[in-house]
């Protein structure tokens, strides 16, 4: 093909994608009061939120493998929540994916019975979940990184829904309010999980410690069942008092860790080539920066949040933070059909996933069927369809420019 060809498409596309971002930037600038950049690392070093030794501590905790002593199951996904967040270290994502299913009658989405989340382990051969016949809707999702989480929990509400509604109208994610779980009656923007069906690390651990690992406490008292059915007689470790399974408050541990980790880092010596740079550019002039925001300023420290029940600590507060994501909901054609927090009209909407730290993922999209960043953006449609088509009218060399900024996350 011609080059001047070549480049009056790229003209034309650039320009077009010019007047997107000037729509998507009218929101207020962020970092501009003297944020400072949140610490990065794939160091395992705390990111100031506790000490060191406190770090390493609550690590173990998190890294801490329970049996059924201990109150595994009866129905459960996996021993530890380093299990399915581990790699490059304790925290980040992994290859580890889960099972939801349900039923659609035509308007509603039900939970299959016992809940979407199928356990795919049991105690006892007997217990063990299938997918029952009428639940036609399956859905796999990846494990996702925690890496950086306590600067995303302390994002203001306010930053997030300024977000929404600075996106073209066609491109505007669904802000999710959450219940609160430490703090009932109250509820907060969603940002955590493929829905954003949590607001909380410490709801977030709460739910994981009973739905993935089976284990009852203070927040969530109540065993899962086995396809709907009672566990009871295989349960060997009765959920007695205010903490059920979770005798030391285990589930605060692992909010601690998660709060206290720093965010994933880029891989500095990829960061600087041209390519990626050039990718940067190109990555906002088609407008993948609509959905996967560069820059989001945390709230500044002191800022009491979850229902009143955590205050935002100097070493979280104030921070800037580069995951590329919006934390809302967007159709971009590739709905799993669950529903969680959101409710029905968020069935066939995904969260944004951060790509910071996407080298260190092998499989990509909710359900991982994506093996590589150009599989992934080639998936995108539904809102995301006029970014794409921008990305299509790029030379190749700019397309692999963008790549190579993607392989520097
Ligand atoms: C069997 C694998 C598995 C285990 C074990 C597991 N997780 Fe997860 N985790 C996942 C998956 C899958 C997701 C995405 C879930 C979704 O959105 O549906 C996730 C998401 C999360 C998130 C949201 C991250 C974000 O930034 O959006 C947090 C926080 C989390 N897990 C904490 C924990 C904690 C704490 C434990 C241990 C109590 C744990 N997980 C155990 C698989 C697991
Ligand atoms: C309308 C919002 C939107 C736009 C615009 C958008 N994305 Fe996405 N992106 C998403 C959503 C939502 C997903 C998750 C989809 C899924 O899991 O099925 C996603 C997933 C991804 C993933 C996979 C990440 C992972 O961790 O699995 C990559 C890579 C990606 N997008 C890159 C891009 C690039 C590059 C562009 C620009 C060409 C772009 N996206 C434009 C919303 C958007």
């Amino acid at each position: 093909m011609g080059t001047s060809q070549q480049n009056f498409r790229w003209i034309v596309g650039v320009s077009l994608a010019s007047l997107l971002v000037l729509i998507a930037s009218r929101r207020p600038l962020e970092g501009q009061n003297g944020s400072i950049d949140a610490p990065n690392g794939f160091d395992g070093q705390t990111n100031g939120a506790i000490s060191q030794q406190d770090f390493v501590q609550a690590r173990l905790t998190f890294e801490e493998r329970d049996d059924i002593q201990k109150g595994l199951g009866p129905v459960y996904n996996a021993q530890s929540c380093v299990e399915c967040h581990q790699n490059p270290i304790t925290g980040g994502a992994s290859q580890v994916s889960v099972l939801r299913a349900g039923h659609f009658d035509g308007t509603n989405f039900f939970d299959h019975p016992g809940g979407s989340l199928i356990q795919d382990r049991a105690i006892v051969a007997g217990l063990q979940e299938h997918v029952l016949a009428g639940n036609e809707v399956r859905a796999f999702r990846m494990s996702l990184s925690i890496l950086g989480d306590g600067f995303i929990e302390a994002i203001d509400d306010r930053t997030i829904m300024d977000i929404a509604r600075s996106q073209p109208a066609n491109m505007r994610g669904d802000v999710v309010q959450v219940p609160i779980l430490e703090a009932p009656g109250t509820t907060r923007v969603g940002r955590f999980g493929w829905k954003s069906q949590h607001a909380s690390l410490l709801s977030f651990s709460a739910d994981a410690y009973l739905n993935e690992i089976g284990i009852t406490n203070r927040l969530l008292l109540l065993e899962n069942s086995s396809n709907g059915n009672s566990v009871a007689a295989a349960d060997r470790v009765p959920d007695r008092g205010p903490s059920g399974e979770d005798v030391d408050n285990d589930v605060d541990i692992f909010a601690q860790f998660m709060r206290a980790t720093k965010a994933p880092s880029r891989d500095d010596n990829l960061a600087r080539s041209a390519d990626a740079q050039a990718g940067a550019t190109l990555f906002n002039a088609v407008g993948c920066n609509t959905c996967h925001v560069t820059d989001i300023t945390t709230a500044p420290a002191g800022r009491v949040i979850n229902g009143g029940t955590f205050t935002v600590p100097p070493a979280l507060g104030n921070k800037t933070i580069h995951a590329y994501s919006d934390f809302l909901l967007h159709d971009v054609g590739t709905g799993d059909g669950i529903v969680q927090n959101g409710g029905q009209s968020t069935r066939n909407k995904l969260r944004t996933p951060p790509l910071w730290g996407l080298r260190t993922r092998s499989r990509l999209m909710h359900d991982g069927f994506s093996v590589s960043p150009f599989d992934a953006i080639t998936r995108h449609g539904g809102e995301a369809i006029n970014v794409l088509r921008l990305f299509n009218t790029l030379r190749d060399d700019q397309k692999l420019a963008l790549i190579a900024f993607l392989n520097s996350l």
